[in-house]
């Protein structure tokens, strides 16, 4: 049987419209992308280490991965290479730049005469011996004015199994309008000159929108000019340090201040920069499956919830939030998604409107092959962690995630010390529809106080996390640091699977295959 869903994606549109006539552009999740390029963060002291779960391979764990791995490659190309790496994550292989305009058939004229946008992602600052420094991050480009039927054609593309004329009319317009997010086109080697910076209002107690911080902010009114132009992908990603001009120096306050960054020329592009002392407590949090419902795991409904369905809130997690926000009014929150960069906006938008606001982190263009979307994750965390090497860290996310349950665990024995807690939503123990298999292994050296596996929002109230609660000790944890979430009880002795090889790899194999081509 021949999958059904790789065949959608790998079948887009041929547009034929307008004039010029466009070229077709292919979308295809296994567009071979052999390099990572350089990162294009500046002053960047974590080495990019190209190595992804697959040739991690001290582990037993890790070579069943790739056991798996080369199974799966063995079937054939139509499956989405990133079945094979056991990385649910569809969001793979967007068209850029001059992908973009030749699949629109856009002239150089007509771009030119577009205006410049700017993605400017929420930043975070550390305080440093020359003040309060920055992380400026984010992407120049030019969006056209893609005609509604155009945008239909490309948004069928990225749905199974439904074309956008089946969807109700507020779906449509949602699903344009990530599709024209995506179809943009990137401005390479430009410079980023200015952003405008003031402070941000008062928001209140209430811990949302502002998030953490309830402190008045004063002062920090000024220009600054990125001291690099934007990569060959129109990313920017550079630490300036910005003049203090009336803003509280971070070792004389325990609040977050925020300033409001606004990109000058662009037609949007403001962002709020969060001002984070030495000291304190950051909340990083993945966004997919734990704050929305996205199902990832099951790709045809992920794909609708990501692509048409307005992004709605998982139980009441906005309520544990906000919580956390307004009880430990200090802290710090970093929403770190590998979601693509492209989409950015409407993952800051749904933030904003439902949890406290925080600093942000995508998945950057130069990461977009499958084994970079494996390594973004960790070398996001590594930067978070070594800007703030004196604050404690909360990690959120769920389990359905291969490079979470990999990377999370790391963090613990990376940097000591430094882990507050972890938690993770079973998704696997709730969802039936969750097919995948995740792993435990990680876990096995860290102190079990210290993390939690959990099925419902409310086992998080009322723990202590400042104090270092983590476990509630009413949730069963079942953690056997081994592949789990596999059917028949072989989770329980999985040991023996894994050495045994085959018959586990089979299996694996056969789950996975079953979850894309009978989903
Ligand atoms: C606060 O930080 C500044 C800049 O890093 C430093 O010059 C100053 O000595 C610090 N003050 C205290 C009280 O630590
Ligand atoms: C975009 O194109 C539509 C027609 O396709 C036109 O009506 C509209 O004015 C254009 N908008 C801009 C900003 O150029
Ligand atoms: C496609 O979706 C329709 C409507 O949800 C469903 O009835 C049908 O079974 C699906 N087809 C396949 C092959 O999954
Ligand atoms: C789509 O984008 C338009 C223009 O930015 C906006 O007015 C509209 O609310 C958006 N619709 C959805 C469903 O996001
Ligand atoms: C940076 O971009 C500006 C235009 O935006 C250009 O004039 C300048 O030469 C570029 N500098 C480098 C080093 O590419
Ligand atoms: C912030 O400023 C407003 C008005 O300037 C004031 O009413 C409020 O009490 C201040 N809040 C804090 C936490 O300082
Ligand atoms: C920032 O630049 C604008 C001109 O682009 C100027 O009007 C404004 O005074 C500058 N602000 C500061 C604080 O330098
Ligand atoms: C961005 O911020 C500037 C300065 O505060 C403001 O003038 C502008 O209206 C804002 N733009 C948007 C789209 O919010
Ligand atoms: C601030 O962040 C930078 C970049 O991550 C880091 O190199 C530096 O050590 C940090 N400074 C302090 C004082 O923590
Ligand atoms: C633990 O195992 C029990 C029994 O199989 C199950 O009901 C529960 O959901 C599991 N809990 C977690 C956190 O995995
Ligand atoms: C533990 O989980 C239960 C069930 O979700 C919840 O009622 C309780 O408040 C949680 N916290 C503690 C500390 O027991
Ligand atoms: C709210 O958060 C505080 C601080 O972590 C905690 O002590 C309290 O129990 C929480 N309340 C609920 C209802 O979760």
């Amino acid at each position: 049987m021949f999958n059904r869903y790789a065949l959608a994606q790998a079948a887009l549109l041929s547009i034929a419209c307008g004039s010029p006539a466009p070229t077709a552009f292919v979308y295809n999740n296994d567009v071979p992308n052999p390099a990572i390029t350089p990162s294009p963060v500046q002053n960047n002291p974590s080495p990019i280490v190209e190595r992804g779960l697959i040739s991690d391979a001290e582990s037993a764990a890790s070579d069943v991965q790739s056991d798996v791995n080369s199974v799966l490659s063995g079937l054939g190309s139509d499956l989405p290479s990133w079945v094979a790496s056991g990385v649910p994550n569809f969001f793979q292989g967007f068209p850029t730049g001059d992908a973009v305009a030749s699949s629109l058939g856009l002239q150089s004229s007509e771009l030119a005469a577009l205006p410049t946008n700017v993605l400017n992602i929420d930043p975070y600052a550390n305080w440093t011996n020359s003040g309060w420094s920055v992380r400026f991050h984010g992407n120049v480009y030019k969006q056209p004015n893609t005609s509604v039927s155009d945008l239909n054609k490309l948004a069928n593309g990225f749905l199974v199994n439904t074309s956008i004329a089946d969807l109700p009319e507020s779906q449509q317009d949602q699903a344009r309008n990530l599709t024209a997010e995506i179809f943009v086109v990137q401005q390479p080697h430009v410079a980023v000159n200015t952003i405008h910076l003031e402070p941000a209002e008062f928001q209140g107690a209430s811990g949302q929108p502002g998030g953490g911080g309830s402190s008045n902010t004063t002062g920090g009114t000024q220009n600054v000019t990125l001291p690099y132009n934007t990569t060959a992908e129109g990313d920017f990603d550079t630490f300036v340090d910005i003049a203090s001009h009336g803003l509280t120096a971070g070792n004389k306050t325990s609040a977050i201040q925020r300033l409001n960054t606004y990109v000058k020329g662009a037609t949007i592009g403001n962002s709020t920069a969060y001002l984070v002392p030495p000291k304190g407590l950051t909340i990083v949090s993945d966004i997919d499956d734990i704050l929305r419902i996205t199902k990832i795991y099951e790709p045809e409904e992920g794909l609708i919830n990501s692509f048409a369905k307005p992004f709605t809130p998982w139980q009441n997690m906005p309520d544990i939030y906000r919580n956390w926000s307004t009880s430990l009014p200090d802290t710090h929150f970093h929403y770190l998604t590998t979601t693509p960069e492209q989409i950015t906006r409407n993952y800051m938008q749904f933030i904003y409107t439902n949890y406290p606001g925080g600093s942000f982190d995508t998945r950057p263009l130069n990461f977009s092959d499958v084994s970079a979307t494996l390594s973004i994750r960790k070398f996001l965390l590594e930067k978070v962690f070594e800007t703030f090497p004196e604050r404690k860290f909360v990690l959120v996310a769920d389990t359905s995630n291969s490079d979470v349950m990999r990377d999370y665990p790391k963090m613990a024995t990376e940097f000591p010390g430094q882990v507050q807690c972890i938690f993770l939503r079973n998704t696997s123990a709730t969802d039936s529809g969750d097919k995948f298999p995740y792993d435990t292994s990680g876990f096995k050296d860290l102190d079990k106080s210290k993390y939690m596996f959990f099925l419902n929002a409310d086992d998080l109230t009322n723990l202590d996390i400042a104090n270092g609660e983590c476990l509630n000790k009413t949730i069963p944890q079942n953690v056997t640091f081994s592949y789990q979430g596999l059917p028949l009880g072989l989770s329980k002795d999985s040991g023996a699977a894994i050495s045994g090889g085959h018959g586990f790899t089979a299996l694996v194999v056969s789950m996975m295959t079953a979850a894309f081509m009978f989903s």
